[in-house]
């Protein structure tokens, strides 16, 4: 019996797939690398001394999926593969859709063709839109602006209704706040292509030299420094959140659809967040603040308190941890995988 990782060679998918493999859990990795590269599960062979089973498949294309689940007993499915970002997805919503509502339907197609009735999927905090007020609980209103979100709203709603058309499924709607970091080995870590479009890689990036300066959008608003709050969440820590969801799920021996912040439920500045990498990695950020950029949000932080009642999990990592080990991975790999 395998857990399926589609995604699982992607930032969360490895951090994840070191956390099943640490807990006992067999596994098996599905990405068309369209984001990720073979040297990725090999570093989590490595950190984890196990042979890993991967196919490069991709998950619109239905014969690549019936080829796994006709090989292999799967159990289960973590589902991480699909596009994420929110900008791109609004220049490119088809390629959009189609990767992730498409290859979700697809996913979800074969999954009921083999009765595996377990699925944990990576929603986020995009689907909370602009909230009234922080800190934001499960039960906030949704809403999204853009392609992106809209896929995550979406492809909730199908499992919803999957749920009410077969109640033995058991499925995990994750939602994440913004994960950073790395494992401690400075093996595995965010290797974005290209500028990247979220803050802390773009922060290492700046310190390791391949960037040159960092522009904070917005000093103005009415927070404690003047720049937006978010709830940044070490992968580890997150990734282990997925691991109580599947002993969570082998508990209940019910079906049911969960749905749980995956974040530490405290808020960080811009500039508090640029500070404490400063700090722990002794190098200069260089920064300008700049005008605020339209559409961002600017306070969102996690009520956690669901996710640990629950799964019985807590995130055991601060900002100092998620900052030093961003720094580990990026001074060790300053080109991410391709160093
Ligand atoms: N990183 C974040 O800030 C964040 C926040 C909230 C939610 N999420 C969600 O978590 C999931 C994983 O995010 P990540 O940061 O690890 O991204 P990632 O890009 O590093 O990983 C995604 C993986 O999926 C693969 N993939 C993409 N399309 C595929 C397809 N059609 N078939 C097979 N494989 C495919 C990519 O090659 C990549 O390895 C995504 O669904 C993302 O939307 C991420």
């Amino acid at each position: 019996m395998a857990i399926l990782i589609t995604g699982g060679a992607g930032y969360i998918g490895t951090h994840t797939a070191v956390e099943l493999l640490n807990s006992g859990y067999d596994i098996i990795i599905a990405d068309n690398f369209s984001n990720s590269t073979v040297t990725a599960i090999q570093r989590v062979e490595q950190i984890t001394d196990t042979k890993i089973q991967f196919y490069e498949a991709d998950i619109r294309r239905y014969t690549d999926l019936t080829a796994i689940f006709q090989n292999n007993t799967i159990e289960a499915v973590i589902h991480f593969a699909g596009l994420k970002s929110v900008n791109e997805s609004i220049t490119h919503p088809v390629e959009y859709y189609d990767n992730n509502i498409s290859g979700t339907i697809n996913l979800c197609k074969v999954m009921q063709e083999f009765s595996v009735k377990k699925f944990i999927f990576s929603s986020s905090a995009v689907v909370y839109g602009d909230p009234e007020t922080v800190p934001i609980t499960e039960d906030f209103p949704v809403s999204t602006s853009n392609p992106y979100g809209q896929s995550k709203l979406m492809t909730e709603q199908i499992l919803h209704d999957i749920f009410i058309s077969d109640n033995e499924w058991q499925i995990a709607l994750l939602r994440y706040f913004n994960p950073v970091g790395a494992h401690k080995s400075g093996l595995i870590g965010e290797s974005p292509n290209g500028v990247p479009n979220n803050l802390m890689p773009y922060i290492s990036q700046v310190a390791v030299g391949k960037l040159e300066k960092l522009h904070v959008f917005g000093g103005d608003y009415d927070t404690r420094d003047g720049t937006c709050i978010r709830d940044f969440i070490h992968v580890v820590d997150l990734a282990k959140g997925h691991v109580k969801a599947l002993d969570y799920f082998d508990t209940q021996k019910k079906g049911e659809v969960l749905t749980l912040n995956l974040g530490t439920g405290t808020g960080y500045t811009v500039l508090e967040l640029i500070h404490t990498f400063q700090k722990v990695s002794g190098k200069n950020i260089d920064y300008d603040i700049v005008e605020r950029r339209p559409g961002d949000i600017v306070v969102s932080y996690a009520a956690a308190n669901l996710a640990e009642k629950i799964l019985a999990w807590k995130t055991e990592h601060n900002l100092e941890d998620m900052c030093r080990d961003t720094w580990n991975w990026q001074s060790k790999n300053p080109s991410g995988y391709d160093t």
